[in-house]
């Protein structure tokens, strides 16, 4: 198939800026996009800046504006949106050049959060051990690739409010309910204030946006209620 390839340019080093470039050329139906994009880099302009690691959906560095959505562009395949395709950076995150955005302040929102395992507890004898049913209740959020394709399809994170993002609500709840952790005090600071889980207009894009499927927006209600809940 004929395909066009329109590409959001970013080359501060030539031109101050961004700008829209078309490439053409013949792909097959079942290639993905991110098989397009190596094309243009390595036959037609190798100065197509674009992050890609794994090629399978595991690391999570090909998240961008597919025709409009976010996605990975490793696991969006041509047949599936069409052959002129429109490829921008994700939205509200800083662009450093073509499809490369600043993700340092994304990842810091992760350390805000404490996205990890909190238990000052004295150690075990062996590992602290978990039922299944216990492991599930943060199973769905267990899965996420910190791609950044939920975060940068949130109308609260666009316009640079400080709003942290649905991406470390995400993290956040991974370990908020892990029964082997104690940590949700100290993780309240950064989500329990105007900047956490209430800038959450509850728009659902970031469920959509998920490319493994996570229930961000569910993840993000179930966080809100842990922060309100009294136990009564
Ligand atoms: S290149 Fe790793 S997720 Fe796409």
């Amino acid at each position: 198939m004929d395909v066009a390839f329109t590409i959001r340019r970013y080359q501060p080093e030539v031109r101050e800026d961004p700008y829209y470039e078309t490439f053409k050329f013949e792909a097959e139906p079942t290639d993905r996009v991110l098989d397009g994009l190596n094309h243009i880099k390595w036959h037609m302009d190798g100065t197509l800046a674009l992050r890609r690691s794994c090629q399978h959906g595991i690391c999570g560095s090909d998240a961008m504006r597919i025709n409009g959505k976010n996605g990975l562009a490793c696991k969006t395949l041509l047949q599936d949106v069409g052959a002129e395709v429109t490829i921008e950076p994700l939205m509200g995150f800083p662009v450093l050049k073509d499809l490369i955005v600043d993700v340092d302040p994304f990842f810091e929102q992760f350390k805000k959060v404490k996205a990890y395992l909190i238990n000052d507890g004295p150690e075990p004898d062996r590992e602290r051990l978990q039922s299944p049913e216990e492991a599930a209740r943060y199973g769905d959020t267990s899965k996420c690739i910190m791609c950044g394709a939920c975060t940068g399809s949130c109308p609260s994170f666009w316009p640079g409010s400080g709003f942290i993002g649905p991406a470390a609500v995400v993290q956040a709840h991974r370990f908020m309910f892990d029964s082997r952790d104690e940590g949700n005090e100290e993780r309240a600071a950064a989500l329990d204030g105007r900047d956490g889980v209430w800038a959450c207009r509850t728009v659902f894009n970031c469920t959509k946006a998920c490319p493994v499927g996570i229930q961000v927006t569910r993840a993000i209600g179930e966080v809100k209620r842990a922060l309100t809940w009294d136990g009564s």
